[in-house]
């Protein structure tokens, strides 16, 4: 079974509500006859607004964030509870901002997983590797780690139904892209440490994306790639250069 292409906007904190109700305007008539799955990762306040704006499109909603925990006293949290009634499907965890600058450990993130895939929400689990790390020729060990930590307890089941998006560290922002080379070497090597841990039939389903600095320029090779299913889109989502992106194939 083929698996279908995710393309996923990563809005990290940009755009007010008046500005995300905008951006899902200009973007609506560009990106509705995509064949790929649409998905707009937005701050927490833009969630509703952009849920109403979103109503009857192609386009599913995701968060950047989630609580590990239910409900209660923890003040500046928002639970899978509020985003799966606001209609959020997809929840970003792990990225590498929040690794780096929230301190957000493996551990804390393995929680985070079981608790959206507990809910009903699907995670994009981010993972990925800093230059140095590259450099020193650890790559493959360190992202099977990561994958290997976080997804603790899931079952094979919940893992077919997840995302995983690739991110070098080094390529985030940077205008630095990962050659598609590099980023099939690393996307296959998670679908094989899926296999490890669970079976190929699993691997087979699970999607796997590439994230950092993709553009309409580069995004043709790096999509055309077997184990590249899609990917996770920061600067040009914030722009008519996303729905380029999400049209790759036209
Ligand atoms: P970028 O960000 O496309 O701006 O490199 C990707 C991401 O951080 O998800």
């Amino acid at each position: 079974m083929a698996r279908r292409k995710i393309i996923a906007g990563n809005w990290k904190m940009n755009k007010t509500p008046s500005e995300a109700k905008a951006l899902v305007e200009l973007l609506a008539p560009l990106v509705k006859d995509a064949d790929a799955e649409v998905v707009y990762c937005v701050p927490a306040i833009d969630i509703v607004p952009v849920a109403e704006a979103i109503k009857g499109s192609n386009v599913q909603l995701g968060a950047e964030n989630i609580s590990d925990q239910d409900a209660g006293a923890f003040t500046g949290e928002i639970s899978a509870d509020m985003l799966l009634d606001a209609g959020v499907k997809y929840v970003i965890i792990g990225h590498s901002e929040r690794r780096q600058y929230y301190k957000e450990d493996d551990a804390f993130l393995n929680r985070k997983v079981l608790k959206a895939l507990e809910k009903g929400l699907t995670p994009i689990l981010c993972c990925g590797e800093t230059l140095e790390q590259r450099e020193a020729g650890v790559t493959l060990d360190w992202i099977r780690l990561q994958i290997k930590s976080d997804l603790q307890g899931v079952t094979a089941e919940q893992a077919a139904s997840m995302v995983i998006a690739y991110e070098p560290i080094w390529a985030i922002g940077t205008g630095k892209t990962a050659t598609s080379d590099q980023a099939e070497e690393v996307c296959k090597a998670i679908r094989d440490t899926i296999t490890d841990i669970y079976d190929s039939d699993t691997a087979e389903k699970i999607r796997i994306q590439y994230g950092g600095s993709m553009k309409p320029a580069n995004c043709k090779e790096l999509l055309a790639k077997p184990d590249i299913d899609g990917g996770l889109i920061g600067g040009a989502a914030l722009k008519a250069d996303f729905a380029e992106i999400v049209n790759y194939n036209k």
